[in-house]
């Protein structure tokens, strides 16, 4: 492989006349269940199969609408469901796409950089961009995860770089301060050049932005369940949703796991149904306890708990009930990179206009009355 020579094609690019004429309409996914029964189908064979060289029993969950060269669950979201036998180990891997893991069966230890994460069920855990990781199984049982990454983006951007067996320890170069480091205190300053804030910034600024470090990060399903069941005395007339979002606070403003998503658990008590709502982040849940159903742009779907399902394509107006049980659920969502694209419409209430999420006022809850 040789990625420094690439043979193109002459190629000219090519005017399509569009005058008068306006956006095509979005034509949205169609939600789409993975049940459980399939889920543990695809467990038991992959658990099957003889060990890959790499050691990564992996499927990816792929909807029939993805373009094959980037499949994805959602758009932007790729899911991957990854079985590992008591005793095995992957291969240490990287690339410059991030990830949110959730354990769904079994434990282990996953060791990312320099952090060695042991994790039991329902624990999450994210992986920063290009740090090498490999994870073991531990445990008696098959241990089994789901994983949602950037990838189908970086495919579509054709820039998904990928490396198999890295070194595990790449030296981190050490960060002087700020004070002490001329790199970090250019004279070359970004400067304005009107009255309207647009500035001018040179090129050395640009080729040595602001770092921030960016960590791999342990959500205990014992902690992050403990805070939850708090969350239930809310009552019943509380309007917002009980969840907490697994908050990495690299992603600074964009309320994110990572750079791309959020994953939220939630708790929803018996019996509650959510106010019809929409956002142009795109949403993907995977129950893991009690039963329920999701209006999605007026069609209806049932799911349990061990069903995966992509429930909100960007746009559709939707809501979720639970019937007898408590439900337990983990959302995933590309709300960061939404936020950071300024494009983050919002409407939690379809009587009022939508706002722009991250650019104008967002909403508020009735908890301080409800509390
Ligand atoms: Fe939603």
């Amino acid at each position: 492989m040789n990625d420094l020579r690439t043979n193109f094609e002459d190629t000219v690019g090519k005017f399509v006349d569009v005058s008068g004429q306006y956006y095509p309409l979005n034509d949205p996914w169609a939600p789409a269940i993975i049940t459980k029964e399939q889920i543990d189908a695809e467990i038991e064979r992959l658990a099957s199969v003889d060990r890959p060289e790499n050691g990564r029993r992996s499927s990816l969950i792929v909807h029939p609408r993805a373009n094959p060269a980037t499949p994805g669950l959602a758009t932007s979201v790729q899911v991957s469901l990854n079985v590992l036998k008591p005793g095995e180990r992957t291969q240490a891997f990287r690339h410059n796409a991030t990830e949110v893991n959730f354990c769904i069966r079994g434990e282990g230890v996953a060791v990312i950089g320099d952090r060695r994460i042991p994790f039991r069920k329902y624990d999450v855990y994210n992986t920063p961009s290009f740090v090498p990781y490999w994870r073991e199984n531990t445990g008696t049982d098959l241990q089994v995860f789901l994983t949602y990454t950037n990838v189908p983006l970086l495919q579509f951007m054709q820039v998904h770089h990928w490396e198999d067996n890295p070194p595990l320890l790449a030296a981190v170069p050490h960060e002087e301060e700020d004070a002490i480091n001329p790199r970090r205190n250019s004279p070359y300053g970004t400067f304005t050049i009107g009255d309207d804030g647009a500035m001018l910034m040179p090129y050395e600024k640009l080729i040595n932005p602001p770092t921030v470090e960016s960590n791999a990060l342990h959500w205990p399903w014992e902690k992050v369940e403990a805070e939850l069941k708090k969350l239930q005395d809310l009552g019943q007339d509380y309007i917002g949703r009980r969840l907490y979002l697994l908050y990495n606070p690299m992603t600074g403003r964009t309320n994110g796991t990572t750079p791309n998503f959020f994953a939220t658990i939630t708790i929803r008590p018996p019996k509650i149904v959510d106010r019809p709502h929409r956002h142009v982040s795109e949403s993907i849940n995977y129950y893991f306890h009690g039963t329920g159903r999701s209006t999605v742009a007026g069609n209806v779907y049932e799911w349990k708990a061990g069903d995966l399902m992509l429930s909100a394509p960007g746009w559709a107006v939707h809501n979720h009930a639970s019937y007898d049980d408590y439900v337990y659920e983990l959302t995933i969502q590309n709300q960061p990179l939404t936020i950071a694209m300024e494009s983050l419409l919002w409407q939690e209430n379809l009587k009022e206009p939508p706002a722009l999420l991250g650019a104008q006022m967002g909403f508020d809850t009735n908890r301080k009355s409800a509390a």
